[in-house]
């Protein structure tokens, strides 16, 4: 027997109105010590010797997992520490956790029959799966990745974290969930059409799914793209530069990190899978460059992304060197891009690309 609970008590959503703290205008510290290699309520142990060595492995001074060949940023903490911000980040930008937020609070419901469920799909760091599950105590709320969250504590009672790759298909989970969040994974998916199909199993009818994935080609001050590839072109930027690098070196890998742009028709060609889709792209500047015109809440989050930019060089290193970069290379580009993000010497955008699908109710599914 499920407990009544009043409805209303889920029907907001609390990032919608808080106030910027003091701490927060200064860019609050997202610090690698507040992360901890101790052993979470995952199924694995990250601490395990064992486990360590079959799920991680160390390439160029950085932690990596250890079972995917398509996936090749960090999953250490100062990894976690920059997803950490850039979480932060989105959810200052979105208001919040969700892109409908009145049809993932419709699809949470507390129901007669199951418990209502969320899956977040390359959880990273856990910082999607931890919010969300503070903000539906009701809810079970499940993280899957290739590598462990790497928790500072044991996560609430209703989350927990699963190590998989959801290339090897989400059979075990079909039917199971009422929220399916996937942000940022594209790079590790091989085939994302194919990956769109098994979500659309894994929701139950009404379910809501969102993809959040940010484009590697930037933009410039007038929202174009840009496209100048010589130093000595005033329009040169050296974070596009190492951007597209990275872009090139991870699409090596697999052709998941192109799938951003295309999700949205992918998602409308399911023809009787959603009952609605749509898309909606923020722009978000790197750095505060248009501070004259940005209110406080932009300014922070233009803040946000410069600071995940410029912790993202580090990231995307050993990537860059197993694609055979030589080291000088890559630190004389990395020098280059900490002085235009930090000295604002080029306006840029980044275009991030949200999506999402609700999941078609049989006929006659009513909603309380
Ligand atoms: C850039 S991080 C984003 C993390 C988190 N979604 C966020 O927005 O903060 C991508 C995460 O997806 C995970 N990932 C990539 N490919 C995956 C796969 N095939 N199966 C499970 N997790 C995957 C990575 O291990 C990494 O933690």
């Amino acid at each position: 027997m499920v407990a009544t609970i009043s409805h209303d008590r889920y029907f907001r959503d609390d990032y919608a109105d808080d106030e910027l703290t003091g701490d927060e205008m200064g860019v609050r510290e997202f610090s690698d010590t507040s992360r901890c290699s101790s052993p979470t309520w995952s199924i694995y142990s990250y601490e395990s010797s064992v486990d360590h060595q079959r799920m991680l492995r160390e390439i160029h001074g950085r932690v990596f997992n250890n079972t995917s060949e398509y996936y090749m940023l960090p999953a250490d903490a100062p990894e976690h520490c920059r997803l950490d911000m850039q979480h932060e980040m989105l959810k200052k930008k979105m208001n919040g956790l969700f892109l409908r937020p009145d049809a993932v609070h419709r699809a949470l419901a507390p129901k007669q029959t199951e418990v209502p469920s969320i899956l977040d799909v390359g959880a990273g760091s856990g910082c999607w799966a931890l919010d969300v599950g503070k903000l539906f105590p009701h809810a079970d709320v499940v993280g899957i990745d290739l590598a462990p969250a790497n928790l500072k504590s044991p996560p609430p009672p209703n989350c927990r974290f699963e190590c998989d790759d959801v290339n090897l298909g989400l059979d075990q989970y079909h039917d199971g969930f009422d929220v399916v969040n996937a942000r940022c994974v594209s790079s590790g998916i091989a085939d994302y059409r194919a990956f769109l199909e098994d979500v659309s199993q894994v929701l139950r009818p009404g379910g809501v799914f969102q993809s959040i994935e940010a484009e590697f080609q930037l933009y410039d001050e007038h929202f174009r793209p840009v496209t100048a590839r010589s130093e000595d072109d005033p329009e040169f930027s050296w974070t596009q530069k190492m951007s597209l690098a990275s872009l090139s070196a991870m699409e090596a890998r697999g052709p998941g990190i192109r799938a951003g742009p295309q999700i949205p028709k992918w998602l409308k060609d399911m023809e009787g899978t959603w009952e609605e889709t749509g898309e909606k792209v923020l722009w978000i500047p790197i750095g505060p460059w248009g501070e004259e015109s940005l209110g406080e809440r932009s300014k922070y989050v233009a803040e946000l992304m410069r600071q995940d930019v410029i912790r993202f060089t580090s990231s995307v290193r050993p990537l860059l060197l197993t694609a055979g970069y030589f080291e000088e290379t890559i630190d004389l580009w990395t020098e280059r891009v900490h002085d235009e993000l930090k000295n604002l010497r080029r306006r840029l955008y980044i275009r991030w690309i949200c999506s999402w699908g609700i999941k078609r109710r049989k006929s006659g599914d009513v909603f309380y």
